[in-house]
């Protein structure tokens, strides 16, 4: 999601508009404005585009130069004008824009409707404006009700809110980012500095726990407790051009570095490694006890996660099958009263994934989908729904909704088979824990160069084959598929054990071959890396620094010590990091490669 805020001279309509169209490159599915309009607050909002907005507020007059904007990319409610931000409390003396997720939402929400509060929108947003109101109410000044609201939410968030009669924008921020923008006597305020990137280059960021007063006179920083901090502004030197993609070259770059926190946003809320839980919502305890099988559905990339969550789902003791959608008309397996169908697939639009889910349904079976867009057909037509939260996903080829994809099915599965055995599998000890490290593990593999100097090393090789065993496999065939997609090379994947079944027939000097262990029979993956080996194939293993494959392999791209149900993912990310180099390296139209789309509606 996208937020803009503007205080200045002139008419903040014209910025705000500006600033949402600066954020649009996200992909964004509703959009609204709010804005002083010297008799109350006007608010305008509409699902669809910016430009949707835009013929919608016609003629309509909204002049004032103190106004907050919002292009919403839904984690809670489909896309409609309700669910739009801003919002508002009953009387629309509070106008909020807000970006994360309100872990307590609920709780805030009926705690203010046993206070006579109502609510239009599906949101977790409209409990903030709501509970300011309270506050206010409650005899608060502006400020300390403003405060005394943020203070009671939990979870992530990048708030700016705006309260009738004052000419004064109220930020804070955890774990969601938030930066103002300073010009002379303009003042601006947005979670990407593109919002404004064309009206000033200099810029504070605001950091978790801190609140940001912003009124025609300049700008305050505090803490939560109203003490006043300091906050240095920086000058940013980004052609705005470019600044879609921030600092980065391509999108598929960007959503690669995005994974620390897709992954976080992810797993929040939804683990807690403490007390070896797993709480998804809308799947409380026993939802799953009359499952007997497991049919998962999926192409592409979201096939591989597909096959991910089906070997997991096999590890926990459930009887699951990964099938590609497309083949599914002509081979589906018998569905019967315990089974359950799970479409993956990131846009929750690609035909051939909602052909095999209406015919899932046909048969009788639950269904469920794993998808990243709320209000997508395949959300909107599956029995259930759990939403991976990965934000948008702009380059054609899937990075970061893989891991999310792969992480909820994982999750799923250990729910899965809780539910139908009663008790807990063993490992959710060491799992979510190691689950909950992950983003911050990411975040130090992410800075190292090992990848890069690979894809440099091997260049114009003949074919690029990559194996796994295990959990390993699924990430093989989604790091061949990877490579294959954007850099127009040849590359396969392969179980480590089928090598010497045929493919060790093209293995040459000039294969290099990429070994995943992921501490399934990792001794067995290395004999088959071995055998590539000995036929001339450099070996490249990706693994944990102290793994014995280092000293075997001839060369090495390390991944964080952690959970064999988490190592293949680290191991991916790794492999998409080298994919895209090779790409680079090249040339590629990375975001587009030829002949692809991100989302094929056709069979
Ligand atoms: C297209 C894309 C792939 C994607 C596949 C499935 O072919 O190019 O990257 O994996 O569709 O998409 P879905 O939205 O269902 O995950």
């Amino acid at each position: 999601c996208g937020i803009i805020g503007h205080i200045g001279t002139g008419n903040a309509l014209e910025t705000l508009l500006t600033g949402l169209e600066n954020l649009e490159y996200r992909g964004y599915d509703s959009a609204g404005i709010a804005v002083q309009n010297g008799s109350g607050i006007a608010v305008q909002k509409r699902s669809g585009k910016v430009d949707e907005l835009k013929n919608s507020i016609g003629d309509r007059h909204i002049e004032g130069n103190v106004g907050i904007g919002h292009t919403r990319w839904s984690t809670h409610g489909p896309p409609t004008d309700e669910n739009a931000h801003p919002h508002t409390d009953d009387t629309a003396d509070v106008a909020v824009v807000h970006n994360g997720i309100i872990e307590n939402y609920a709780d805030l929400k009926s705690w203010l409707r046993e206070r006579g509060h109502e609510f239009t929108s599906d949101t977790d947003t409209e409990v903030i404006p709501h509970l300011i109101q309270y506050y206010l109410d409650a005899g608060m000044a502006n400020e300390a009700a403003f405060r005394r609201a943020i203070d009671e939410l939990e979870g992530s968030y990048a708030v700016t809110a705006m309260l009738d009669g004052e000419h004064v924008l109220y930020a804070a921020r955890q774990g969601s980012p938030l930066v103002v923008g300073v010009e002379d006597d303009e003042f601006f305020l947005a979670s990407d500095v593109p919002a404004f990137l064309e009206y000033t280059d200099t810029v504070v960021y605001l950091e978790d726990g801190d609140v940001a007063i912003v009124d025609e006179d300049g700008v305050e920083f505090t803490d939560l407790a109203g003490e006043s901090i300091t906050r240095e502004p920086e000058t940013v030197e980004w052609d705005p051009e470019q600044a879609g993609k921030g600092e980065y070259d391509h999108f598929m770059l960007k959503e690669i570095y995005e994974q620390p926190t897709s992954l976080a946003q992810a797993i929040e809320g939804r683990i807690d490694p403490e007390n070896g839980r797993i709480a998804l919502e809308d799947f409380p305890s026993g939802t799953f006890e009359g499952v007997g099988n497991v049919q998962l559905i999926a192409c592409g990339t979201s096939y591989h996660a597909a096959l991910y969550g089906s070997l997991a789902l096999n590890q926990a003791g459930i009887r699951a099958t990964a099938l590609l959608a497309n083949e599914y008309s002509v081979t589906a397996p018998p569905v019967d009263d315990e089974t359950l169908v799970i479409a993956v697939t990131q846009s929750g639009e690609t035909a051939d994934t909602l052909n095999a889910l209406r015919q899932a349904t046909a048969a009788g079976a639950d269904t469920l989908t794993v998808t990243n867009v709320v209000g997508s057909t395949a959300a909107r037509e599956a029995d259930d729904t759990l939403f991976i939260r990965a934000g948008p996903e702009i380059g054609v080829a899937a990075t970061k909704t893989f891991s999310s994809q792969a992480v909820m099915l994982t999750l799923l599965a250990q729910r899965i088979a809780a539910d139908t055995c009663g008790e807990p599998p063993a490992d959710l000890t060491s799992l979510l824990p190691d689950l909950s490290r992950m983003p911050a593990q990411l975040e130090s593999m992410l800075v190292t160069d090992d990848a890069a100097r690979i894809a440099d090393r091997y260049r114009d090789s003949q074919s690029y084959f990559f194996i796994g065993r295990g959990l390993g496999y699924p990430v093989a065939l989604e790091g061949a598929l990877k490579f294959k997609e954007i850099t127009y090379e040849h590359a396969e994947g392969f179980a480590s054990g089928e090598l010497k079944h045929g493919p060790l027939a093209l293995v040459t000097p000039n294969t290099p071959v990429f070994a995943v262990f992921t501490g399934d029979e990792d001794e067995k993956t290395l004999k088959n890396a071995e055998e590539a080996q000995t036929r001339g194939a450099p070996v490249i293993a990706i693994c944990p620094d102290d793994h014995r494959a280092v000293e075997v392999a001839d060369r090495h791209i390390a991944i964080p010590a952690t959970d064999s149900e988490l190592a293949g993912l680290f191991a991916n990310v790794q492999l998409q990091l080298v994919s895209y180099h090779a790409a680079n390296q090249l040339d590629r139209p990375i975001d587009k490669p030829r002949n692809l789309a991100k989302s094929v509606t056709v069979e």
